[in-house]
């Protein structure tokens, strides 16, 4: 029998692939403390910190794949020193964010990455772990440089918000939508890459993500999944910038609003990643996934980020006093 472990497993993402995992037939162990939840039934927790001294300890013989969901080299050092040897294959899960510029619409995974200084960083740590397992594991490694990962159980509840919003009714505010897009990936159509990788042992690095999609044609298409007939009203960047909203996430933000000059974020050339058996969902589909998750988990529940109802209609008001 297969076996494969998960470095993580009990998050949203290491959870879906070590399901995934499991439709394969393989045997699946997690190795996490199990703070940020359980891993699917099926999958063997084994509770570690893996900051511990023999964190690894309790893992015995061969893996056909090992995926790492960490990035912090405390984590991913120790865990190469203790399984590369055992690993016929490795899936590191990085990041878009690696990559230095972000106004190079259509760059591929040749394109340059950040210099791993200040480990405290996000990207840059990504990029040390994708040094560190490279120098470990040369071809028997795949390097997944994720886009934005969107889908059911999305606990940032970034993408999830225009669904919500558009399915709730009334005007819509929105940024404007000239020389804008959107990008993401599945995490479903994700996590079933990563499976299949494993499998068939592809080594390389990969910008696993979705198609470029203008912004204005994902509202549309996110309009059309919710039902929404009412009316968008935009306002310029200034604006906005200027009322206190936030770009891309968190409080008080328009998600997937990113300032122009980094549309090159959301127009990453994925060729690799489909030539490598990638599949990509249409986003309509993946809208009515969002929008299923949304009802289920309730849409006015607070939220991680967007604008609450209460944001919204003030700021509506405004614009629609003044010039905008
Ligand atoms: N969200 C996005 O749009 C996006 C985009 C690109 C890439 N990514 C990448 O996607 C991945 C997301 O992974 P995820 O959703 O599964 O969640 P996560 O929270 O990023 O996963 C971390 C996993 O590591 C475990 N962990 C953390 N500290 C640990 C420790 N000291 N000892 C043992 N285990 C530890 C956690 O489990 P316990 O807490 O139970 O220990 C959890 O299972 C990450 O690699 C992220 O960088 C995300």
């Amino acid at each position: 029998m297969r076996r494969v472990l998960v470095l993580g497993g009990t998050g949203w993402l290491g959870r879906a692939i070590a399901l995934n995992a499991l439709r394969t037939g393989a045997e699946v162990v997690c190795l996490a403390r199990g703070e940020s939840g359980v891993p699917p039934a099926g999958a063997r927790l084994v509770r570690a910190d893996r900051r511990d001294p023999g964190a690894y300890d309790a893992l015995s013989g061969d893996w056909d794949h090992v995926v790492e969901l960490s990035y912090q080299s405390d984590l991913v050092e120790p865990a190469l020193e203790a399984l590369a040897d055992r690993a016929r294959h490795w899936t590191l899960i990085s990041t878009m964010s690696v990559y230095r510029r972000n106004d190079e619409p259509g760059a591929n995974e040749t394109a340059e990455v950040l210099e791993p200084r200040d480990l405290s960083d996000y990207g840059q740590a990504k990029v040390a772990a994708e040094r560190a397992s490279s120098a470990r594991l040369g071809d028997r490694l795949a390097v997944a440089r994720a886009g934005l990962i969107v889908g059911p159980g999305d606990p940032s509840d970034r993408f999830g918000y225009w669904v919500a919003r558009l399915h709730r009714g009334g005007p819509v505010l929105i940024p404007q939508t000239a020389r804008r897009y959107v990008q993401v990936i599945d995490v479903g159509d994700l996590a079933e890459w990563v499976s299949t990788t494993g499998l068939e042992g592809r080594a390389g690095v990969f910008n696993v993500t979705g198609s470029s999609v203008p912004l204005a044609e994902f509202l549309t298409s996110a309009a059309a999944v919710s039902g929404y007939d009412g009316e968008f009203r935009s306002v310029s960047d200034e604006w906005l910038l200027r009322h206190d909203v936030h770009y891309w996430a968190g409080p008080r933000s328009l998600p997937l609003w990113l300032p122009v000059a980094d549309a090159g974020f959301a127009q990453r050339d994925n060729t690799a990643f489909l030539e490598a058996g990638g599949r990509v969902r249409p986003i309509a589909e993946t809208l009515q996934r969002a929008l299923d998750d949304e009802i289920a988990r309730g849409p006015l529940r607070p939220r991680r980020a967007g604008l609450t109802a209460e944001e919204e209609s003030d700021l509506l008001r405004l614009r629609d006093d003044g010039p905008h």
